[in-house]
């Protein structure tokens, strides 16, 4: 047994090593003395928190946008909109957030842990049995957890001081994905980020931002889902197994590559303002005429970039789904599917695909309810007569949607990214070849 002694010391050099980890300034892994969090009383809180979730979210998603068009006050309309939704902020509660294959379910809460699960392990059983990668997050846990509350001020109580206006916040994470569902991102908005592995053996794969800002093309790198291999500049790699925590500085681009179930939180902490180089990496500074730095800017993960963009988002979102909440078994592009197999239409013409110009001149295509950003200017009139053609087509094989629309400016990636997110988003559905 360890005396309450004992457990303050260990939670005192535990707050030592985030500092000193933070000061370092450089990706690490390391261990914990004690961690103040488990497997066991997290899961006991996502379980209780899921079950509320799936009792009142059925259409909590479309009030939440209707309440964002409605009543967001008029003085945050100039403010970029840049932290996402479910972050936490003070008074607000969090929501869990769920990615299928790497699009954003419109609805989460179908998925999500509940009685009918005794354990972790039950679980991670049932996400198994439905034959998908499914990964949740919840930012902000720590609102419904006094546990958790008091746990994260021990862990940050080098980091911060009690009266710096400073966000730190946690976000857990779960599912049985193999890869962060969004892929490798920035997250300029974030200085310091520990991820402190409950379950399951997980590694980070993380690049400097400044070094990948460096490359032609650092897409080949950014929102790429690991591991592919094949990269530019190659990623540094930390494994980590439960209890121990991955520190990286909100300058590294990253992605958590998983080897099954896994669940882990995240320790969070945003600077009271940005420096210049997280401005740097910020959706924000729309100025910089560097092609590397914008496209750099463009896939880092903090869009929408306006309330004005959100709300119109938000809108065609709603529009896009007729009014009603899109769940359940969405047919799946494999990569070998792709080329040999067809796909057909899904969609009712009421609610076609559209692609909605933002204000910095990007397009959001939204189907289903479901958005995804196109950052390339120049390929974006010959994505527009991709989006036409499937808001008429009925069925096609692949290699023709790709021998029809694959350009100098298309290549034959993006035509696939696409015909990938319409069919997660079931816009089309896509089978192999027979
Ligand atoms: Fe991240």
């Amino acid at each position: 047994m360890t005396n309450p002694s004992e457990r303050e010391r260990e939670a005192a050099s535990d707050a030592e090593l985030l500092a000193a980890l933070a000061q370092r300034g450089a990706p690490q892994v390391a261990r914990l003395s004690h961690s103040p969090f488990d497997e066991g009383m997290l899961f006991e809180i996502i379980r209780r928190a899921g079950a509320l979730q799936r009792r009142h979210a059925r259409r909590k998603y479309l009030v939440g946008l209707e309440r964002l068009l409605q009543r967001f006050p008029e003085a945050e309309r100039s403010r970029d909109w840049s932290s996402g939704p479910g972050t936490s902020k003070p008074g607000q509660s969090f929501e869990f957030i769920g990615y299928r294959d790497g699009a954003t379910l419109i609805d989460a809460s179908p998925y999500l842990p509940s009685d009918a699960h005794a354990s972790f392990a039950a679980y991670t059983a049932y996400l198994e049995g439905l034959g998908a990668s499914l990964g949740f997050q919840a930012p902000g846990i720590e609102a419904i957890s006094q546990d958790l509350a008091v746990g994260l001020r021990s862990l940050i109580k080098r980091l911060t001081k009690p009266t710096e206006l400073r966000k730190s916040y946690l976000n857990v994470f779960f599912g049985n994905y193999r890869s962060t569902p969004f892929g490798v991102h920035v997250d300029p908005h974030h200085e310091h980020a520990f991820h402190l592995v409950l379950s399951g053996s997980k590694e980070l794969w993380c690049w400097d931002a400044f070094e990948l800002a460096k490359l032609a093309e650092p897409s080949q790198v950014l929102g790429s889902v690991p591991p592919s291999g094949d990269y530019s500049l190659q990623p540094l790699r930390f494994a980590t197994e439960p209890g121990q925590v991955v520190y990286w500085p909100g300058h590294f681009a990253h992605s958590m590559v998983t080897q099954g179930p896994s669940l882990g939180v995240s320790i969070v902490l945003e600077p009271p303002e940005l420096s210049p180089e997280q401005a740097f990496l910020s959706i924000g500074l729309a100025d910089c005429q560097d092609t590397a730095a914008l496209r750099l800017r463009s896939v880092a993960r903090v869009a929408p970039r306006s309330i004005d963009d959100a709300i119109e988002i938000a809108r065609a979102r709603c529009r896009s789904i007729g009014g009603l909440i899109s769940v359940g078994p969405l047919a799946e592009l494999d990569a070998d599917a792709s080329v040999s197999g067809t796909v057909e239409s899904r969609i009712d013409p009421e609610f076609p695909i559209e692609a909605l110009e933002l204000s910095d001149g990007e397009l959001a295509v939204i189907a289903n309810g479901h958005h995804f950003e196109w950052n390339d200017p120049d390929s974006k009139h010959d994505l527009r007569r991709l989006l036409d053609y499937l808001n008429g087509f009925s069925s096609s094989s692949v290699s023709q949607v790709l021998g029809r629309f694959v350009s100098a400016r298309l290549e034959r990636r993006d035509v696939l990214a696409i015909l990938r997110f319409c069919t997660a988003a079931a816009a089309i559905r896509a089978s192999a070849a027979s």
